[in-house]
């Protein structure tokens, strides 16, 4: 499918995903959490990037917390950050993550509402349906990806509707406020909503979950998606689909913008970012990357020969309550196509749950990889998961991006102050 010609969409995530062990021992999030934060947004802002992006999880690993001060691996809630992000940006979209299994609509309706008025009309939603956590919320189980989908549908409508209850009003024409008088599967919710709406573009949603369900729902709602894709064939099918799905919706196809997550690791030459690469990974845990790889895709690997390849004979039937379809789908569809030793499939992105694009390389490589996906028609934009510390972050958004602009691939200057109006940016 040939590329539309539209410019690309590209946002910045702020997890910390960046930090090699070189920059985490040096770095002072702790003690000002959110002057690292501020960097980075106004570096962004400086490329014109669309939107900030955090993603969330409502549960901590007890493994992960081996003691130690400051603020513990999960971070501050994101839509508390990026409200206090808001106030020292100016254009930049500020994307959060809420998931519909956990935060009754109401809340979640007036947090959004509360952060696009803070922004000026910046906010956005990343709907996620959550792949843990049921334990903090008096659940022993997660409910089943139909039932967290079906939640995740009406929970949407009715946060649309909440917000649209109270209507955006200037100072001599109040329309009133009028409830909703939602009575639904899961939720009653009478409303209407006790925060007005900004008179700005509406809040723009995007979907993160690719399996059957995840992409019929995101082609009708979906402004756009977060996708894992870890090579081109795989964002190109999902791609195509996706915008079949919404035509079939009555959807303009180019209505949902296609962004998968991507790791630039990036060095003046190809051997330094491998090095580069090798270096932020070389600290990965071992048992507990085998223990991901168990619960995703059901293999043991704890024994397995280190040159020996995994191969479709291998594969035990998929474990029937699976966290994620997407990120196991994406591994187990990797094994049967490459074969992988267990020392590959450790190296690749698959087998680390998150299933992102991965580019190792020079600026240059970056920029040639990009605009061949968006050529092909693979891609709408993708949301920047920086690898490889704080200087491949550097080269990404002060060489890379300003590349991408210069080859008419990406906008040279912001068209509006709303993350929808960046999201509906069509020419550089
Ligand atoms: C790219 C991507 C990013 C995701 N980010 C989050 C996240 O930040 N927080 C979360 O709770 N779930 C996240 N999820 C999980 C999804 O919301 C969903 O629960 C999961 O993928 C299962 O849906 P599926 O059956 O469609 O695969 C993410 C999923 C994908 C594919």
């Amino acid at each position: 499918m040939p590329a539309t010609g539209n410019i690309l969409h590209i946002g910045m995530s702020l997890a910390a995903t960046w930090l090699t062990g070189r920059d985490r021992a040096a770095g002072p999030q702790d003690r000002d959490p959110i002057a690292a934060d501020i960097e980075l947004c106004r570096m962004s802002e400086a490329a014109r990037l669309d939107f900030m992006f955090l993603p969330d999880t409502l549960f901590a690993d007890p493994r992960g917390l081996r003691g130690g001060a400051g603020i513990g691996p999960g971070g501050l809630d994101p839509t508390l950050r990026l409200a206090a992000l808001s106030q020292h940006t100016r254009q930049v979209g500020l994307l959060t993550t809420v998931s519909t299994t956990f935060v009754p609509p109401y809340i979640l309706a007036r947090q959004l509402q509360s952060l696009h008025w803070l922004s000026g009309g910046r906010a956005g939603w990343n709907i996620v349906t959550a792949l843990d956590g049921q334990r903090n919320f008096g659940l022993d189980d997660m409910p089943g990806p139909e039932e967290k989908y079906a939640r995740a549908a009406e929970a949407t409508e009715i946060v649309r509707r909440l917000w649209a209850s109270n209507p955006a009003a200037s100072a001599d024409d109040a329309p009133p406020a009028e409830p909703i008088d939602h009575a639904g599967r899961y939720f009653r919710v009478a409303g209407p909503l006790n925060v007005r709406m900004p008179p700005t573009d509406r809040i723009p949603l995007v979907q993160a979950g690719a399996s059957e369900t995840g992409r019929s729902f995101a082609a009708q709602v979906a402004d756009a998606i977060f996708a894992s894709t870890p090579d081109k064939e795989a964002a190109l099918s999902l791609r195509r689909d996706l915008r079949r799905r919404a035509a079939a919706h009555g959807r303009a196809a180019d209505d949902i913008v296609v962004m998968p997550g991507l790791n630039c690791y990036l060095a003046d030459s190809r051997a330094e970012a491998e090095e580069l690469f090798m270096e932020t990974h070389a600290g990965i845990d071992r048992t507990r990357r085998l223990e991901m790889v168990r619960q995703m895709i059901g293999l043991d690997l704890t024994d397995w020969p280190e040159d020996r390849p995994i191969r479709a004979a291998d594969l035990p039937e998929l474990p029937a309550r699976l966290r994620s379809r997407t990120h196991s789908g994406l591994l187990r569809r990797m094994i049967l196509r490459d074969e992988p030793t267990l020392a590959e499939l450790l190296r690749r992105p698959e087998s680390a749950g998150s299933g992102h694009w991965r580019i190792i390389g020079t600026v240059d490589d970056a920029a040639e990889q990009i605009a061949e996906w968006h050529r092909d028609g693979a891609i709408d934009g993708f949301i920047n998961v920086p690898g490889g510390g704080r200087d491949s972050m550097r080269r990404t958004l002060q060489e890379l991006i300003p590349q991408l602009s210069e080859r008419g691939l990406f906008r040279r200057d912001y068209g509006g102050d709303t993350f929808l109006g960046h999201l509906r940016q069509r020419r550089a």
